[in-house]
C-alpha cells in the first residue's frame, strides 16, 4: 500500500511526546513489511535543514482565499528508507517551538498553520505525482486532512485515497475561536457540516472525527473509555455515533531504541538473566542524580511531561500531594525527570530540597530517561487518563516495575500483582486519589523488603513481554483496507 503519515511530530526530528515515538515506529514498521509509507512533517527550526535535499520548485499551498508559497525539503527517517518531507514556510514553521512557546502556550496562529499543513500535503502528492492509497492523519494538528479529502481534494487524483485519524490524546483539540474559520478555506455550511462547531468555537479535532473514514486510537480500552463521558472530553457523544468506525491498536516499543541489552545510552547493559548491568545503572542514577548510592533501597523513577494528566497535582500538589509524606514514611528513594508546567517545575525542586531521599531533574534529556527506566526499581505513572503510554512498556522491558493507575493503555500492558500468588508485572490503583497512589506506592516497597523472591520473578515475567510494533502495523493494515472500503465509507 501506499501510505503518507500526516504528522506534526516524528522522531528524530520533532517530538514533544510519545506522538513523535509511535509515528516514526509504526512507518519503520511498515516499510519493513513492504508498504510504500511516507511521512510528511512541519519544518520547524529544531529540524537541521543541512542534512536534507531541496525537492526543485516551490510549493504553492491555496489558503483562505488566497494561496501561500513554501518549499518541500526531503529526508530519510532512520532505521530505514521511507522518505520524509518537510513543508519549509518560514512564517507558520520557523519557531523553536512545534505548538508554542513558553510565553506563548497555543500559538494564536496555529488554525492557519495546521490548516495549511494539512493542505500542503496534498498539493505534496501533486508536486510527486505521486498518490497514496490512505493518507493517515495524527491528533488534531493534522485532522484536516480528513476535512480537505472529503470536501475539497474531490477530484480524480485523490479518488482512490481514504482517510484515518488516529488519537492518540483526545485532551487536546485544537480548539480556536470561531473567527478562525475562514482560513481553512472552506464554505460557512461547512462550520456545521464538517463537524467544526463546538460551543460556537471551531475545533479541529471534531472536523476530522466527523470527516475520516476508519478512525483508531492507541489502545483496546482507550477506545471505550473515549465514549463515555468520563473520559471522552465533551466529544463522547460523536465517538459513540462512529463507534463502528473506530478501533483501539496498542502501540509497540521500538527495540531499536529501546533494549536493556543492546541500549547504547546506558552505562551499562542488561538482560533478565544477567542483571549485574542494571545494578550498576542504579549506581549510576544516585549518583547523577545526588541520591545516597545504596543497592538495597528501592527507587522509584518516573520520567514524563509535568502536567496534569500525569497525575503530577496528586504527587506533587503542594500540601495534597502524596509524594512528600511518600518519601518522610517510607525507605525509600524516589528520582523524577521532566518538564512541564511551571507550578510542578517550582515543585519538584522545593521538594529535592527538602527531602534527601527525593531528587527531581528538570528539562528534557533522553540519555537521561533511559537511565531512569533502566537504574530504577519501580515506576511511577500514576497518569488520570493515558492513552497507551510508552514509558510503563518501556519500563516493563527495563524490568522497572511499573505503578499505575488502572485506565486506558496502562490497563492493557500491565498486570497487576497478586501477593498470594507472586504473578502479575506491577501495581495498580483503581482510584486515582493522592491516598491511593501513596498506599500503591507503600505496597510495592513492602513487596519489595518482604517478598524479594516475587519481585525477582515479576522482573523476569515484565521483561519477556513483547510489545511489538509489527503486529501493531499489520492491525494499521487491516484498518486500511477497512477504510479503502466503499461501502464503509
Ligand atoms: P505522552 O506522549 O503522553 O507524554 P508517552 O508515555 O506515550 O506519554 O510518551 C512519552 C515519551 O516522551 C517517552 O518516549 C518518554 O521517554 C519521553 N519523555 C517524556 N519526558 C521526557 C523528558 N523530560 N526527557 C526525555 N524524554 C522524555
Ligand atoms: C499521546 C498519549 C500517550 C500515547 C502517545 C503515543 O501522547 O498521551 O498515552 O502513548 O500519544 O500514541
Amino acid at each position: 500500500m501506499n501510505v503518507l503519515m500526516v504528522s506534526s511530530e516524528a522522531t528524530p526530528f520533532a517530538k514533544s511526546g510519545g506522538l513523535a515515538d509511535a509515528v516514526s515506529a509504526l512507518s519503520r514498521s511498515l516499510r519493513r513489511a513492504g508498504h510504500d509509507v511516507r511521512l510528511v512533517l512541519p519544518r520547524y527550526y529544531g529540524v537541521d535543514k543541512a542534512a536534507l535535499r531541496a525537492v526543485p520548485g516551490p510549493l504553492g499551498v491555496p489558503m483562505g482565499q488566497g494561496e501561500e508559497w513554501a518549499s518541500v525539503l526531503e529526508g530519510t527517517l532512520p532505521g530505514c528508507d521511507a522518505p520524509v518531507y518537510f513543508i519549509d514556510h518560514e512564517g507558520f514553521f520557523g519557531r523553536e517551538g512545534i505548538y508554542g512557546s513558553k510565553s506563548e502556550t497555543d500559538y494564536a496562529d496555529n488554525p492557519r498553520r495546521f490548516s495549511f499543513f494539512a493542505r500542503a500535503a496534498f498539493q505534496l502528492c501533486r508536486k510527486l505525482g505521486w498518490y497514496p492509497d490512505v493518507m493517515h492523519a495524527h491528533d488534531w494538528p493534522s485532522a484536516l486532512v480528513p476535512v480537505y479529502r472529503r470536501f475539497t481534494e474531490t477530484g480524480p487524483e485523490f479518488e482512490h485515497t481514504s482517510t484515518v485519524l488516529t488519537i492518540h490524546n483526545l485532551g487536546y483539540q485544537g480548539v480556536y475561536p470561531k473567527g478562525s474559520f475562514p482560513y481553512f478555506g472552506l464554505p460557512w455550511d461547512l462550520f456545521h457540516g464538517a463537524g467544526f462547531e463546538y460551543y460556537d468555537a471551531v475545533n479541529m479535532l471534531k472536523a476530522g472525527l466527523t470527516c475520516a473514514d476508519m478512525l483508531s486510537t492507541v489502545s483496546p480500552t482507550y477506545a471505550r473509555e473515549i465514549q463515555m463521558p468520563e473520559l471522552g472530553c465533551s466529544l463522547d457523544g460523536l465517538l459513540r455515533a462512529r463507534s463502528a468506525r473506530l478501533v483501539g491498536i496498542l502501540n509497540g516499543v521500538d527495540l531499536d531504541d529501546w533494549n536493556p541489552a543492546t541500549d547504547a545510552l546506558l552505562p551499562a547493559r542488561y538482560t533478565a538473566a544477567d542483571l549485574s548491568g542494571k545494578a550498576a545503572c542504579k549506581r549510576a542514577l544516585q549518583l547523577e542524580f545526588g541520591l545516597p548510592v545504596d543497592g538495597g533501597k528501592p527507587v522509584i523513577g518516573m520520567v514524563s511531561r509535568l502536567t496534569d494528566q500525569k497525575g503530577v497535582g496528586e504527587l506533587f500538589g503542594p500540601a495534597y500531594g502524596c509524594a512528600a509524606p511518600l518519601c518522610r514514611d517510607m525507605d525509600l528513594q524516589f528520582a523524577v525527570m521532566g518538564s512541564g508546567d511551571d507550578w510542578c517545575e517550582r515543585e519538584l525542586a522545593s521538594l529535592s530540597s527538602r527531602l534527601p531521599n527525593f531528587k527531581a531533574w528538570i528539562g528534557y534529556s533522553e540519555r537521561l530517561a533511559h537511565l531512569v527506566e533502566a537504574g530504577s526499581d519501580f515506576f511511577m505513572m500514576p497518569s488520570r487518563y493515558e492513552p497507551c503510554g510508552l514509558n510503563q512498556m518501556y519500563s516493563l522491558r527495563y524490568g522497572t516495575l511499573p505503578i499505575v493507575h488502572r485506565t486506558g493503555g496502562l490497563a492493557d500492558t500491565v498486570s497487576n500483582y497478586d501477593q498470594d500468588t507472586g504473578s502479575g508485572t506491577g501495581f495498580m490503583l483503581d482510584h486515582q486519589t493522592p491516598r491511593a497512589i501513596y498506599d500503591t506506592a507503600g505496597w510495592a516497597v513492602w513487596a519489595w523488603y518482604n517478598r524479594p523472591g516475587h519481585i525477582t520473578a515479576m522482573r523476569e515475567r515484565a521483561m519477556a513481554q513483547e510489545f511489538s510494533w509489527d503486529k501493531a502495523a499489520r492491525e494499521y493494515v487491516a484498518l486500511y483496507g477497512t477504510a479503502a472500503d466503499p461501502a464503509a465509507r
